[in-house]
């Protein structure tokens, strides 16, 4: 099994591991490696190693500019949506049922070089690798990159695909913020792109007859069963809860300790019982996020503001750990004199990816390989474009294999072999899909 677990530094983590001496390597791989080597450097941070592909960025403004010079350098025809997402088709856009697949260029702070840009190159790898088998398509081809996915300037994820699936209305966009009070709309506008346009987009997802996004598997289920590529199954429920504790402001060096009203206690003991109601019901409840008002080294906050994220298998087990967190919240701000609110920010219900798609992978996929295996079928805890989409069009992902399971981190990695075989399996799949 090639690994490539060796050197996770920042400086590893820029780049699948080379495939090992005495292979044959980039079968399927060449013009990934030559795309994935130009957009390495793009939005990543010098000193971290890792990315800060924030929507409608200068970085992400280069991821997009990345994108469009690939669609029109393989003389693909170039569009985008009007909610900023892009599209490369080959075929014609309108004649419907296209088979589409993709993912998306932007990044979490510090994310790694994998969740979402591999998506998208090997969806332009693929391409090149059915042309090289001389294939004829029978259906139109589009490649997507779907804006905003992970959330992290305005703090919805899939801003993209919701707004297209109807799943983020135009009032609730206009009212998205970043930490420096920029709306969405003004992002949009600052980067060139109408905002007057955004809304619902049926007319595009009905010309949708199936969406395959590949993405870097986060978690390893791969690794252990030695499978470079898998089939997802379902999406666990999820969402983030912003926690604001209020108290009062007041002088570190001369306010005594019974006097204080300090809200980063009570945020404190609120991050130990997410922890303690996540182990009691299964589930995963994370504080990754904290603003901090005034933000002083020398003063009692006046306010810490929170996120949670919290996501389980089902829905009931979602909902008694979000539950049990804010009880013990209330309590806790109750007793030490804090003003709590806690609003609900995003939810994602449970995605349960169709069954005849995944089938159809399936086949596919065993159909072209040499293993005799049945490719394994894996449930997920992140959240992806293609499970807004699912809501709207029939969809499915591939994952690739992540030797150490780690993302969200400049240490997220993928081997070289494995991306060369996740290209070649999302070609087998266009192929299946669209070919004749
Ligand atoms: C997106 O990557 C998410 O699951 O938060
Ligand atoms: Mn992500
Ligand atoms: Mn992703």
């Amino acid at each position: 099994m090639p690994t490539g677990t060796s050197g996770q530094g920042p400086a590893a983590a820029a780049g699948p591991t080379p495939a090992a001496p005495g292979r044959q390597p980039w079968r399927a791989g060449d013009s990934f490696l030559s795309m994935w080597r130009e957009l390495a450097p793009v939005g990543r941070h010098p000193d971290s190693g890792g990315y800060r592909r924030y929507a409608w960025s200068a970085a992400d403004q280069d991821c997009r500019a990345w994108f469009r010079a690939q669609a029109e350098a393989r003389g693909l025809t170039y569009e985008t949506d009007r909610n900023g997402n892009q599209w490369a088709w080959l075929g014609d856009p309108l004649a419907g049922d296209a088979v589409v697949t993709g993912s998306h260029l932007d990044s979490v702070p510090d994310g790694g070089a994998f969740d979402g840009p591999l998506g998208v190159v090997s969806s332009f790898a693929a391409l090149d690798e059915l042309h090289g088998r001389g294939v004829e398509f029978t259906r139109p081809l589009a490649i997507t990159n779907f804006g905003d996915e992970e959330g992290a300037r305005f703090g919805l994820a899939c801003v993209g695909s919701r707004l297209a699936a109807g799943q983020l209305t135009v009032p609730d966009a206009h009212r998205l913020r970043d930490a420096d009070g920029t709306t969405l709309p003004a992002a949009m506008e600052a980067a060139g792109y109408d905002p007057g346009t955004i809304g619902p987009d049926p007319e595009r997802l009905a010309r949708i007859g199936a969406f395959v996004e590949l993405h870097v598997e986060q978690g390893r289920a791969l690794d252990l069963t030695g499978d470079p590529v898998g089939i997802a199954s379902a999406i666990w429920p999820h969402g983030r809860w912003r926690f604001d504790f209020r108290g009062e402001a007041n002088h570190a060096g001369t306010t005594r300790l019974v006097d204080r009203r300090d809200p980063m206690l009570t945020y404190a003991e609120t991050v130990l019982a997410a922890r303690r109601e996540a182990e009691l019901t299964g589930a995963l409840a994370t504080f990754g996020k904290i603003a901090v008002e005034p933000n002083g080294v020398n003063a009692i906050p006046s306010l810490v503001r929170g996120w949670l994220d919290s996501r389980a298998a089902d829905q009931a087990t979602l909902d008694a750990v979000v539950t049990g967190v804010e009880r013990a919240a209330r309590e806790y701000a109750e007793r030490a004199g804090i003003e709590l609110d806690v609003v609900r920010e995003s939810f994602t219900p449970v995605v349960e990816f169709e069954h005849a798609m995944r089938d159809e992978l399936a086949k596919i996929l065993e159909g072209a390989g040499d293993t005799g295996r049945p490719v394994p079928v894996l449930g997920t805890g992140a959240g992806h474009d293609a499970g807004i989409l699912s809501a709207s069009v029939p969809t499915a992902m591939l994952f690739v294999r992540n030797p150490t399971g780690i993302s969200h981190s400049p240490a997220e990695h993928a081997a070289e072999d494995d991306c060369t075989a996740g290209v070649e399996a999302l070609a087998d799949v266009l192929e299946g899909l669209a070919c004749s």
